[in-house]
């Protein structure tokens, strides 16, 4: 038609309608297709999907399961080509096996499950004037990690007693990456991946440091410890303090040893993302998803070589094992207000004050020092949520993605959502985490101080309080609420090169599906909050990449609903009726070829 959708640069689409469709949906006059879905073959020799015989051999050439964190990368000197990194972040048994008995997995079925986990590298091919990609299958960069792969510590923690095992005596060399969520691109062409529940195919943890990183005392669900005892925390006590950590990939070199960076410290990294300093130095924000949790960031000493050259970018790799690592404390600069559905704002009409970085300990060329009292930097490093506690971080309502506003500095933070806030026993709403039984979480947004990223104290604000804006204890960075989307559980953030924020989200509990949204961040459109798509049942939307004419998305866990199984699925995306529910990367553009939302 003629109509003309309003909106800022870069968000000029007609918004898609909350739904429940068992679909990838977007605007009209947008096109899609699934880019690559779990298990089709990307290594040479690598058979073609069949889940009737599957086997661990076959999974570890074929895209893994349960896309997360996704990056497009240039492959120069390849005409219409880019090179797409994926995490693969767990995987639903369930779904990937037909009549799977949970008390009795089989050594093949776990195997296999460890080769759907870990990282993807695949060279994806763009088609002529439409923003369609399809994989490349065999190229030489292609390539998975999984969690049998080798990886190396580096930074303060490597070698220490902390990380030594029977398998593993030099404290360096650990086999795989587990639970790899968000990341982040650096910009010396490196990608990063942050351990998240790694907890979770840990069993028998006993230690008061098990239990502060949610490690059970039973059985886990899983039970990968009967098939490899590292997994089992009473016959090799330091396994588990080798993972969450900030993986670091560089996907240019196949044969090339993944990092695991220790001076980022240990947690439930959601992501990772860097910027620089003015002198080049690199500054990276990670979030720990859980309940009460904090945020942290590390700044770099080493600065960054520009160039292509073999020593550039060997120097390049190891910048995140030389700096400091901080955690932020935040105040509110008004009496703290919960917002209680009446929709009272703090005393000064808006959620917003100030905040420090508090130093936890710093990793030289000649070793560590701890800034925190009755700890030593390797244990600051490895139990890294113990030194949070103790000087008293800011307990915030489950940190997920980080992303900085490439045009203004800012930087965003996905606070997803906190059932426990406010209860008994729990932390009540503060200025900066402003509800309790918070079901839809938050957006904040941080303005480092001089809006220098090394800056050791910043000013924050809550950009959106999520929910359906008919809603009183919603906030829209005071935007009129007439006119934006719904929105529940805010978890991956990306930015467009307009200076638009992209969120997409997890666990929506609006009783519609989760989706990918686009708002602006500044100018008179700032809080106008557009819905982009939604996915199928079960699904969370993941790796937002917005570029000039494409947008890519995983869509995670589609079909994952209680008690659903591969004969009783809840969910038959992508293929239909009869066929496995699968994991995929979705591209989205405009079918008449114009950039996104311009
Ligand atoms: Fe894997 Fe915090 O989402
Ligand atoms: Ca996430
Ligand atoms: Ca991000
Ligand atoms: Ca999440």
């Amino acid at each position: 038609g003629s109509h003309k959708p309003k909106g800022a640069r870069g968000l000029r689409f007609t918004p898609v309608a909350p739904n429940t469709d068992d679909a990838v949906t977007v605007p009209e006059g947008y096109r899609q297709n699934v880019v690559i879905r779990w298990g089709e073959p990307i290594l040479r020799g690598a058979p073609a999907f069949d889940p009737e015989k599957q086997s661990a051999k076959a999974q570890a050439g074929q895209f893994g399961y349960n896309c997360d964190f996704l990056a497009l990368l240039p492959l120069r000197g390849e005409r219409d080509r880019q090179l797409l990194v994926a995490n693969h972040e767990y995987t639903d048994e369930v779904l990937m096996f037909r009549d799977y008995d949970a008390d009795n997995p089989t050594r093949e079925q776990v195997e296999i499950a460890w080769a759907a986990h870990g990282l993807a590298v695949v060279a994806v091919e763009e088609e002529r004037r439409s923003g369609k990609l399809t994989p490349v299958t065999r190229h030489q960069l292609n390539r998975r990690l999984t969690a049998t792969s080798e990886f190396r510590l580096t930074g303060p923690v490597a070698g220490s007693d902390l990380v030594k095992t029977s398998a593993d005596p030099s404290g360096t060399k650990v086999r795989g990456t587990l639970n790899n969520c968000a990341g982040g691109t650096t910009p010396w062409g490196t990608t990063l991946h942050g351990e998240e529940n790694f907890n979770q195919y840990f069993a028998h943890g006993s230690r008061a440091t098990d239990k502060r990183y949610g490690i059970g005392t039973g059985a886990t669900e899983r039970k990968w410890e009967r098939f490899d005892k590292r997994f089992d925390v009473s016959q090799e006590p330091n396994e588990v303090h080798r993972f969450g950590y900030v993986v670091e990939l560089d996907p240019y070199d196949p044969h090339s040893t993944p990092r695991k960076h220790t001076a980022l410290g240990r947690f439930k990294h959601e992501g990772a993302t860097v910027r620089l300093t003015h002198d080049g130095r690199p500054v990276v924000y990670s979030g720990d998803d859980e309940r009460f949790d904090y945020f942290y960031k590390f700044v770099g000493s080493k600065k960054m070589r520009h160039g292509n050259s073999r020593s550039a970018r060997e120097h390049n790799l190891s910048l995140l094992d030389e700096g400091t690592l901080y955690v932020a404390e935040l105040t509110g600069d008004s009496p703290a207000i919960e917002i209680d559905g009446t929709g009272k704002l703090p005393k000064d009409g808006e959620f917003d004050g100030g905040g420090r970085w508090i130093p936890l300990a710093t990793a030289t060329a000649d070793g560590a020092v701890s800034h925190v009292e009755g700890m030593t930097a390797e244990e600051v490093f490895v139990f890294t949520r113990l030194a949070g506690d103790k000087v008293g971080a800011t307990k915030m309502d489950r940190p997920e993605d980080i992303e900085p506003n490439p045009v203004t500095g800012k930087v965003y933070m996905a606070l997803t959502n906190n059932s426990n806030r406010g209860k008994t026993g729990y932390a009540a709403a503060d200025e900066a985490n402003p509800r309790n039984s918070n079901k839809h979480g938050h957006v904040l947004e941080l303005t480092e101080r001089w809006n220098r990223p090394e800056s050791t104290t910043f000013a924050w604000s809550l950009f959106l309080v999520a929910g359906d804006p008919e809603d009183p204890a919603t906030y829209f960075a005071g935007f009129p609420k007439d006119s934006v989307s719904p929105i529940s559980c805010p978890d991956n953030v990306a930015f467009d090169d307009h200076g638009n924020l992209w969120i997409s989200t997890d666990g929506s509990a609006l009783g519609s599906h989760d989706g990918l949204f686009g708002v602006a961040t500044r100018g008179d459109r700032r809080g106008e909050l557009k819905q982009f798509l939604t996915v199928p049942n079960g699904a969370e939307t993941c790796g937002p990449v917005i570029q000039d004419r494409r947008v890519l998305v995983a869509v995670q866990h589609p079909g994952e609903v209680d008690g659903a199984t591969v004969d009783r699925p809840a969910s038959t995306w992508p293929d239909g009726p009869g066929t496995y529910v699968r994991p995929a990367v979705v591209a989205v553009w405009r079918a008449d070829g114009r950039d996104i939302g311009v």
